[in-house]
């Protein structure tokens, strides 16, 4: 997760659209036989192993805590992973997307490939928190000397996604088909020009040979109770594109604006004008969205008019076409309004990560396998729309997928007193890693058994 996400309970009102999409969930649901209900023995065995891995994976988590690397430099991590699922008897590549490893399970009858991904790059953020497994990592970040923390729970993710991969490993002969797991490097960004994350493992072809038929992903959440899973089926997390307006005037002495064609005035009322597409020409009911101008870079001197203001934001949507015409606003406005004072405007726009979109049919498939790894319907939650970004999009634009937030805030805490991810006093408590490790292995399995 590359923001600050604040996941808050879904009690408020969704629009009417949105509404519909759950009301046909859950219809649907009635009518297909649930999937989970035909596996009721294998998950009985899943969920038992899960509880006897939970040591290990408190274990590696904290150990993983404690040596926490920055994006595309997991090496130590890397080596932890591979090693481990060379111990299951898996197929392991390593290198992958640079420091990413992939293991591949094979099923002991023929199915079909599903892939559960974890990411496990660290944050330069320095940890403020008081444990015996605290991180006091240090390296240098955009040339900068920066503390090194997991402060969003990558480490976490590592964790689980290993217990999964001895759990499964352990049912393999009963598995339909192939398991890849996806250890992936770099969520968080990597450095400008360098490539990485889902968007390179995805060039290497992580998801060809065998080809991969669905993947799924979790998220650890401080802000989520231990025990609850959170899912939304379509938009889930906002894609993210970086916008750069370059405006370009005339220079002139600051007491003689006359002979200027003023990029500062210009550049003020483009971000004014900016402010209008989210408010007044969005369909605010369909989706959310965000537009922020987060950088103005103009002048070298109170007296003079410069010759170009810089201005660069970041724009979060659920949905392509309101991607898009969000897009085309910026682009208008920023020009049509540079027009008016004789002024040009350049607008470029780059995309970051695409939405995070849960396949509804694969979600609505696959929702009785969380209610079972929850173990219960109570304990798996709708989630609001999150405008932070994740890089699981990337997988998700290529085959059907499904991102799922687990809880690792103690019971009973009120989340507004505990610390955002990214930030020096991020904390999880594992005991909530179990539902983690048992919801991917369900996951799977189910997956793998109901398309027989
Ligand atoms: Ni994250």
């Amino acid at each position: 997760m590359r923001r600050v996400v604040y996941l808050a309970g879904l009690t408020a009102a969704f629009p009417s659209r949105m509404k519909l999409r759950y009301f046909s969930l859950a219809a649907g649901l009635l009518a297909a036989a649930p999937v989970a209900a035909q596996n009721a023995a294998l998950n009985a065995r899943i969920a038992k192993l899960a509880a006897q891995e939970e040591a290990k994976v408190i274990a590696w988590r904290r150990d993983l805590h404690e040596h926490p690397e920055l994006g595309n430099q997991e090496t130590r991590t890397a080596g932890i992973i591979a090693a481990h699922l060379k111990s299951l008897g898996l197929e392991v590549q390593t290198g992958v997307a640079r420091t990413g490893v992939v293991g591949i399970l094979k099923g002991g009858k023929p199915g079909p490939v599903v892939a559960l991904r974890a990411d496990m790059d660290a944050l330069p953020v320095t940890e403020k928190n008081e444990l015996p497994f605290a991180s006091k990592a240090r390296s240098t970040y955009n040339g900068q000397e920066v503390g090194v923390m997991h402060a969003c729970g990558h480490d976490t993710h590592v964790a689980m996604l290993m217990g999964a991969a001895e759990v499964l490993s352990q049912v393999k002969k009963d598995l339909p088909g192939t398991i890849k797991f996806v250890f992936q490097p770099a969520e968080e960004g990597s450095l400008p020009g360098q490539e990485g994350g889902a968007r390179l493992m995805v060039k290497e072809g992580v998801l060809d040979n065998p080809k991969v038929d669905a993947m799924f992903g979790l998220h650890i959440n401080a802000q989520t109770e231990v025990g609850t899973l959170r899912y939304r089926p379509g938009g889930e997390m906002a894609a993210s594109d970086l916008f750069t307006i370059k405006v370009k005037g005339k220079s002139a002495h600051g007491a003689y604006p006359w002979l200027s064609v003023d990029p500062v005035v210009t550049a003020a009322q483009i971000v004014m004008g900016l402010q209008t597409i989210v408010s007044r020409q969005t369909l605010l009911t369909e989706d959310a969205a965000v537009v922020t101008v987060g950088m103005i870079h103009g002048g070298v001197r109170n007296n003079i008019i410069p010759e170009q203001v810089e201005l660069t934001g970041t724009i979060r949507t659920f949905n392509k076409d309101m991607q898009r015409k969000i897009w085309e606003d910026i682009r208008r406005t920023a020009t049509g309004i540079a027009a008016s004072a004789g002024a040009t405007a350049e607008v470029s726009i780059e995309n970051y990560a695409p939405v995070t979109f849960n396949d509804l049919k694969l979600t609505e498939k696959m929702l009785p396998s969380l209610r079972t790894a929850a173990g219960g319907a109570d304990k798996v939650e709708l989630q609001k729309a999150v405008t932070g970004a994740e890089d699981f999009a990337f997988y998700q634009e290529k085959v059907p997928g499904l991102f799922v937030f687990v809880g690792g805030m103690p019971k009973g805490t009120d989340p507004a007193t505990t610390a955002p991810h990214h930030t020096p006093g991020f904390r999880i408590d594992d005991s909530g890693l179990t539902l983690g490790v048992r919801t991917l292995a369900t996951l799977a399995a189910d997956y793998l058994t109901s398309k027989k």
